[in-house]
């Protein structure tokens, strides 16, 4: 016979960490580091391409943890995402904490042109729907959204994986501030560049200017940034089409810049980003794994389990 009531029940036990087809390999990682419960969700196709979900894990009155990056494949990731949260609540979990390590959409948090939808406020509204207790994400473009707890409907934790991409740098490199200067290719890479700058013992750092003609086209300007006879530690928060990197780097070698290291939050190299970028023949050219790619060799996961000791 059960004496514990659900809420001394979640309070005695580990929580439950679950990963989805992104995130499975953080929620291994997290349950070892931390000795959470490993449990797992069953995700197939039905024969009409409906999505089904399991979930085998006792979580009734649990706290349970449930990773998973809305990237590859973002609308399927979202069904998968959404379906599973709910069903953790359905199934009675105490507190559910969604680690979305990469969130999709948030780029388009504007109406940029007539009739776009703005679909991270969609995105926000489908979390909202579920009530989860908190969502807990990596490096997510926040520029144009003031209050993302209040807009997900959740406490929201953004946290910042530059730091575990600059832990990785310095173990491997060494930097000096003669000799190396940190870039962001955008004003709003300027948060990146500065922690970076930080991390790797207090070098210089700086943006360029960036304007987006087309989602694989970009014009890149720099001023004021002083990069000739230097080594540069380019940091961004994505690598997408590979785009931004590749005109970075051809505007700071034209302003006589020599060695390169890139470093991204989010690896999601779509089409043949990846050989443009491996063509600019970097020093490194590294990713963290909120999304699994070739260059994902950053492990995210102690980022994200800092953050869950102090929610949990
Ligand atoms: C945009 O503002 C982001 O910070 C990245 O710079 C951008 O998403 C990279 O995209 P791409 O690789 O397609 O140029």
């Amino acid at each position: 016979m059960n004496f514990l009531t659900n809420f001394e029940r979640g309070l005695a036990t580990k929580p439950i960490v679950i990963g989805g087809r992104n995130g499975d390999h953080i929620a291994v990682e997290l349950s070892q580091a931390r000795g959470y419960e490993l449990g797992s969700v069953e995700v197939k196709k039905f024969p009409d391409g409906e999505t089904y979900i399991r979930i085998h894990a006792d979580v009734q009155g649990r706290d349970v943890i449930y990773v998973n990056s809305l990237q590859r494949e973002p609308n399927e990731s979202i069904i998968e995402t959404l379906y599973t949260l709910d069903t953790l609540r359905d199934l009675g979990a105490r507190r559910v904490v969604a680690v979305i390590p990469y969130m999709s959409y948030a780029r388009q948090d504007s109406r940029f042109n007539p009739g776009e939808a703005i679909s991270i406020h969609v995105l926000a509204k489908l979390f909202k729907s579920i009530s989860v207790d908190h969502i807990v994400t990596v490096d997510m473009h926040l520029h144009r959204i003031a209050d993302p707890s209040s807009l997900f409907g959740a406490n929201f934790h953004n946290i910042t994986g530059v730091r575990e991409l600059a832990r990785y740098l310095k173990k491997n490199y060494s930097f000096s501030k003669t000799s190396t200067v940190v870039i962001g290719p955008d004003e709003e890479a300027e948060q990146w560049a500065k922690v970076m700058a930080e991390e790797l013992g207090g070098l210089e750092y700086g943006v360029l200017e960036k304007t987006r003609l087309s989602p694989e086209k970009v014009v890149i300007e720099a001023r004021g940034v002083k990069v000739e006879g230097m080594d540069v530690v380019i940091v961004d928060d994505i690598i997408s089409t590979g785009g931004t990197i590749v005109e970075a780097v051809k505007t700071l070698r034209s302003m006589g810049a020599r060695d390169f290291y890139i470093a991204a939050v989010h690896a999601i190299l779509v089409g043949d980003a990846l050989s443009k970028l491996l063509r600019l023949n970097p020093r490194d050219l590294v990713a963290t794994n909120t999304v699994l790619s070739p260059i994902s060799r950053v492990s995210i996961a102690p980022a994200i389990a800092e953050a869950l000791d102090k929610i949990l």
